[in-house]
C-alpha cells in the first residue's frame, strides 16, 4: 500500500491560526486511506474504526466507489433541484426498495434530514388539526438522544453540552426514557404530532431501542394518529447487518432519516416517507440547493451496489457475532475497566468504568482510531468491508491497552 507522498509540515499552524475552535482535536493529520487503514503525515498507519463517524461504509477509497465518482464528476456534477437528474430517481427507487412504498427527499447531512423529518411532523400535525397551524405540533423524543446541531436537531437533543449557549430553542419537544414505553405514553397529549427516536442511540452511548419498545411505540402511534419517525443517520445503511436497524424489530416507521454511510464519504442525507404521509410535502414547501446532486447520488448508488454485490450486510451480520463475543470476553477479563459491550453488527459500544478520553488516546497511539460516546463509552464503527482479521486485530489492540492500563 502507498505511503503519503505529500508531507505538509504547517498543517497544525494553519488550523491553529484559521480554523474555528469548535473541535478539540488530537495532533494527528490524516493524509491517505485505503480500506480500513489510514496513514498520517508521518507515515504511521492506523486501523480506522472511526470510519469518519460511521461514514466510510466501504472503507477508504474503495475502487468501485472511486471509479463511479470519477466517472460522474466528468459527466455532470450539479444542476440543482430545479431540474431532474438521472441518478436521483434511481437512488430514490433503491431506497424505496429497502424501506417500502413511499417517497424520498435528498439533502446533505444527518441534521438536514432530521430538519425535514421535524417539518414532516408539523405537517402531519396540521393535517390532524384539519389544516390549522400551530395546534398539533409536539414531538416526543428520547432522553440521551442526539439528532444534530441545527436548531431543530438540537432542540430534539436534550443534552446540556449540546444546548448550552443556544437557548431559546425550538418549542414543542418532550422527552421520555428510551425503552420505557410508559414514559412516552404519559407525554402524548392532544397537541402531539409524532414520536422521533434513534433506533440505536449512537452519540448517546450506543443504546439500542429494544424490539418491545419499538413495537410499543408503533402501537402507540397507531392508536393516537402520531407519526413514528426513526433517526437512522448513524445506525442505518447496513451498519447493523440489515439495511435499517429497525428491521431487526420487525417494525415499520412512517418515516426514516439516513445520511453518514449512505454516501460512503460523499455528503448526502435522505428521508424516506411512507405512502400515507408522502404527499404532505407539496411543491415549494421544502428544498435544498445541493440535495441529491448527480455526483452525490452516484456516490450513494456505488455504496448500494457494493453493499449488494459483496453481500456486506450478511458479512456484517456474520462477522460481528464472533467479534462482539471476543469483546465481551474482554469485558469478563477486565471488569475493573470494562463494564460491558452494547450494540449490534458494526456499531458497538464498550462501556468503560471511567472517562474514555485516555483510552481513545492510548488506542490511537497503539494504532486504532475510535471515537468516544456519551456515558463513558468507546464506539467501534468499522467500515462494513472490515475483514475478520481486521476485527480480530482491533480486539488485540484493545486488549493490549486494557493490559497496559490495568
Ligand atoms: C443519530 C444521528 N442523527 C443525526 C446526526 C447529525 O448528522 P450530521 O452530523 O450529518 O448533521 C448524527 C451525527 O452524528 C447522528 O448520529
Amino acid at each position: 500500500m502507498n505511503r503519503p507522498d505529500v508531507i505538509r509540515t504547517n498543517t497544525a499552524d494553519l488550523y491553529d491560526a484559521h480554523v474555528l475552535k469548535n473541535y478539540g482535536r488530537p495532533a494527528l493529520t490524516l493524509v491517505r486511506g485505503s480500506g480500513s487503514v489510514v496513514w498520517d503525515d508521518q507515515g504511521a498507519q492506523y486501523l480506522d474504526f472511526t470510519s469518519g463517524i460511521a461514514v466510510s461504509a466501504l472503507g477508504h477509497c474503495h475502487p468501485y466507489w472511486v471509479a463511479a465518482v470519477q466517472r460522474q464528476a466528468g459527466e455532470l456534477i450539479h444542476v440543482s433541484n430545479l431540474f431532474r437528474n438521472p441518478n436521483q430517481g434511481e437512488l430514490a427507487k433503491r431506497i424505496v426498495g429497502y424501506a417500502g412504498p413511499g417517497r424520498v427527499f435528498f439533502c446533505n447531512s444527518g441534521a438536514e434530514a432530521n430538519e425535514a423529518l421535524l417539518k414532516l411532523a408539523r405537517l402531519h400535525g396540521m393535517k390532524k388539526a384539519g389544516g390549522e397551524e400551530g395546534k398539533i405540533y409536539k414531538v416526543i423524543c428520547a432522553k440521551n438522544a442526539f439528532h444534530g446541531r441545527t436548531f431543530g436537531g438540537m432542540s430534539a437533543t436534550p443534552q446540556e453540552k449540546i444546548q448550552k449557549g443556544f437557548r431559546p430553542l425550538v418549542p414543542g419537544f418532550a422527552f421520555g426514557e428510551l425503552n420505557n414505553l410508559a414514559s412516552f405514553e404519559e407525554l402524548v397529549d392532544d397537541q402531539t404530532a409524532a414520536i422521533f427516536v434513534e433506533t440505536i442511540q449512537g452519540e448517546g452511548g450506543v443504546n439500542p431501542a429494544t424490539t418491545e419498545f419499538l413495537l410499543g411505540l408503533r402501537d402507540l402511534c397507531n392508536r393516537r394518529d402520531l407519526l413514528l419517525i426513526l433517526d437512522e443517520v448513524q445506525c442505518g445503511v447496513g451498519r447493523t447487518g440489515k439495511f435499517y436497524a429497525y428491521e431487526h424489530a420487525g417494525v415499520r416507521p412512517d418515516a426514516v432519516g439516513m445520511a453518514k454511510g449512505l454516501g460512503g464519504g460523499f455528503p448526502i442525507g435522505a428521508i424516506w416517507v411512507g405512502e400515507k404521509s408522502a404527499d404532505l410535502f407539496q411543491p415549494g414547501m421544502h428544498g435544498t440547493t445541493f440535495g441529491g446532486t448527480p455526483l452525490a447520488c452516484a456516490a450513494a448508488l456505488a455504496v448500494l451496489d457494493v453493499l449488494e454485490r459483496d453481500q456486506l450486510m450478511a458479512h456484517v451480520a456474520q462477522a460481528s457475532v464472533a467479534w462482539i463475543a471476543a469483546l465481551q470476553s474482554l469485558a469478563a477479563e477486565f471488569p475493573s475497566q470494562l463494564l460491558g459491550v452494547r450494540g449490534r453488527g458494526f456499531i458497538v459500544g464498550l462501556q468503560l468504568t471511567s472517562d474514555p478520553a485516555p483510552y481513545v488516546a492510548t488506542l490511537r497511539d497503539a494504532g486504532l482510531l475510535v471515537p468516544s460516546a456519551g456515558g463513558n463509552v468507546i464506539r467501534l464503527l468499522p467500515p462494513l468491508t472490515a475483514t475478520v482479521e481486521e476485527l480480530a486485530r482491533a480486539v488485540e489492540i484493545i486488549r493490549s491497552v486494557l493490559v497496559a492500563k490495568k
